[in-house]
Parts: C-alpha cells; structure tokens; sequence
C-alpha cells in the first residue's frame, strides 16, 4: 500500500467506527481489513475483559489463525504487563512490539548489562510471540488504559513491515479502544437508565398501592357516616347510581378520570362528617347557630381528609362546594350558577333526593312524587335547573316510582 493509500483506508475505518455500534463487529472487520489489505499471513485480537481483569481472543483471520475463546492472557502475561506498565527508559516502544526487535536487543550485550533484568522479560516476550506466531504485536490505549492487543502474523510478501505500516496499526488500534470505550459508556449509561426506569415504576407502584389502601379507608369512613346518619347501607351505592344516570342525561363526558372524579365525589361528599358529634348529626331539632357552624365544616373536614390523595385534588374541591346553592345562597362561599362544579350540583339534586325518599330512624322516608315535586320547587333557588330536569326525565324513565327500603332503587327493565 501506498501512502496515500494508507491514508484512505485510515479515513474510511475512522468512519465505520464511527456507525458501528457492537464493537466486537468493528474488531472483526479492522481484523478482515488489515489481513485483505496488509496481505499478512494471519491476524489476531484481544480485547479487555474489565469484569475479569484479563483479555480474550474476539476474532482471529488467516492460515494460522489462533482458536477463539481458547485463549486468554491474565493480567500478568508478559505481552500485557509490556504495555500496561510504563517502559519508556527502555530502547523498545511501548507503541508496538516485532519479533525482529526483540531478537536485535536479546543480542546486544551492552543493551542487556545497561538493563538489568529485562533480558528475562524480553525472552518471556519473545516466547509469547512464538506462541501466537506474531511477527508485530499492536497495543490500543485509552486514556492509559491497555483496551485491546493486536498480533499480526508475517506479510505474505516476506518484506518487514514499514514504520508507516506500523503506524498505521498503531493508528486503527488507538481508535478502535477509543470506539470501545465509547460504546461500553453508551451500554453503561443505557443499563443504569433501565436501572432508574425501574426503580421509578417501583416507587410509582408502592405509591399507587398506598393511594388505593387510603382511598378504601376514606370510603370506609364514608359508609361509617352514613351508619351513624341511620341511612340503609345502601345510600351510597343508590347515590352513585342516580348520579350517573343524571350525569348521562345531561350527556356529561364521563370519559376516563372524568367518570372516576364523578363516583369518588358522589361516594364521598359527606366523609367530613365523622368529625361532627352525634349531639350534632343525629339532632331533629333545628340546630343553634353555633352547632350548625360545626355542620357546615363537614365539607372543609371532608376536602382535608383527600389531601394526601394526588389525584383527588378535584374531588376535594367538589366535596368543598357540594353545599353551594344555586342562585348563591348556600355555603361555605356562596358561588352562583357555574361558578359551582357541575358535579357538585348533581350531588345537592340526588343526595337531598335520596334523602327525602329515604327513612331515617325517627321518620318514614316521602313518596317519590313529594320528592320530585321539592326538587321542581327548588329549581333555580338550591339547585340547578338544568340538573333537575335531566334528574327527573331519567327516574321517570328508568326507575321504579316507589322506594322500598329492603330493595332499595329498582330500576325499571329495559323493554317495559
Ligand atoms: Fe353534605
């Protein structure tokens, strides 16, 4: 090969390092490159082996070449302990190494006396070279680091190598461990993202799981007010199920989290109450003022008890308004119209709905026609018209008109 040549084949192997991704494949094809071009009777490469401290055989070409995963040289091997440690006050190269060299020295008598003890190692290099037959052996560096070891076998032609042949080795090997460590950092970096992904599902699964448990507290307490309200067991469930109903008769998105906002809502809109007396809640006298300051906190308390919830900061804003009237006479802040979310004004429609309907200890609970004409009369003033309407169009249609407290709701069937 020509200079020039050399310069090319440099240029094009830079940029296939560059795209290639697996680096045992870009050895194999610098392997393949240097025995087609160079015309060497074999070729061989080690590269590090960082979990093991050693270096292992990838990829060997050539009428000689040396068995893959046969053999691997330790840390100590007298090839790598040559370049790892520095031997620069020595005449032979920490560059490259060729068998030539090491014969020239072995014989030079004044060299060895001025060296002390590096005629055993040199022999040691000498025998290592024997064994796998190189005539040139080609270290590539790293920042330092020894990443992988080139032995190459004689040139077809039986000339020596050229120092600008040498060079090149030199060269493909530097850029070679660089690609390497290159993508060693990517794989690294690509494991310990994983690592992360999936401590964060982790954390996210222990923190959805803890949501739910405190969820099915909350919703405990909730069915704890409505026993102590001397409400069926049931209340909850049927003010579900008419919330829904109304919900889709005003042909509300109830999508997704939409429809889950909802449910929660209508299932807990009273939970503050387990902070209120029985003196208070279970009172049937008209409460005093100061009592009925205490009543009207259920639904700060009830929001309060959502906090740690993430996902329910809307439900506990609906909790904090489901008292809110209308035409802006309800509390706690007196919203009017739309300002009130338009789940909270279902929950004041089916929840005093249900209440009529429903008996309580000390009372019988009203005919549906009684309830349904209250909610008429207070169309515009407690609730919304608009939710009163789709309220009474869709029990008129799908539900039984008569309340039994053992069957609850009952819906009429479909075909009647
Ligand atoms: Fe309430």
């Amino acid at each position: 090969m020509t200079s020039f040549e050399y310069h090319e084949a440099l240029k094009n192997a830079a940029k296939s390092m560059v795209r290639v991704k697996n680096p045992r494949r870009l050895l194999k094809m610098i392997a393949r490159f240097i025995e087609r071009e160079v015309g060497l009777t074999h070729s061989s490469i080690l590269i590090f082996d960082p979990p093991n401290r050693r270096y292992l055989f990838v990829d060997s070409k050539g009428d000689r070449r040396i068995p893959v995963g046969l053999v691997r040289l330790d840390a100590d091997n007298p090839l790598i302990r040559w370049f790892s440690e520095a031997s620069r006050s020595v005449a032979l190269s920490r560059d490259f190494i060729t068998a030539n060299q090491v014969e020239r020295l072995l014989s030079n008598e004044t060299f060895l006396e001025q060296n002390r003890g590096i005629e055993e190692r040199l022999c040691a290099i000498r025998e290592q070279m024997r064994i796998f037959k190189a005539a040139v052996c080609v270290p590539g560096f790293f920042k330092g680091e020894l990443l992988g070891l080139l032995l190459l076998g004689r040139k077809q032609d039986q000339t020596d190598f050229s120092l600008e042949e040498l060079t090149f080795f030199q060269t493909l090997a530097n850029d070679a461990s660089m690609t390497i460590k290159m993508a060693e950092y990517h794989d690294d970096l690509v494991r310990r993202n994983r690592e992360l992904e999936e401590q964060i599902e982790e954390v996210t699964r222990l923190r959805k799981k803890e949501q739910e448990t405190y969820y099915q507290i909350i919703l405990s307490l909730a069915r704890e007010v409505h026993a102590r309200d001397a409400y069926t067991s049931g209340h909850m469930e049927e003010v579900e199920k008419l919330g829904l109903m109304t919900a889709e008769a005003m042909n509300l998105n109830l999508e997704g989290k939409r429809r889950d906002i909802l449910v929660a809502a209508l299932h807990l809109h009273d939970v503050g109450k387990i902070g209120i007396p029985d003196s208070i809640l279970k009172k049937e006298e008209k409460l005093t003022e100061e009592e009925w300051l205490i009543m009207r906190d259920h639904v700060f308390k009830g929001a309060r008890i959502l906090e740690p919830l993430d996902d329910f900061k809307e439900v506990a804003r609906i909790i904090m308004l489901h008292h809110e009237n209308f035409d802006g006479s309800g509390y706690p802040y007196g919203l009017k119209g739309e300002e009130i979310p338009i789940e909270a004004r279902i929950i004041n429609v089916v929840d005093t709905f249900h209440a009529i309907v429903s008996s309580r200890c000390y009372r019988r609970g009203r005919p549906f026609e009684q309830a349904v004409k209250e909610l008429e009369r207070c169309a515009g003033k407690q609730f919304d018209p608009a939710v009163v309407r789709a309220f009474i169009e869709t029990i008129s249609r799908r539900i039984q008109p008569r309340y039994d407290e053992s069957t609850g709701l009952e819906l009429k069937s479909r075909t009647a």
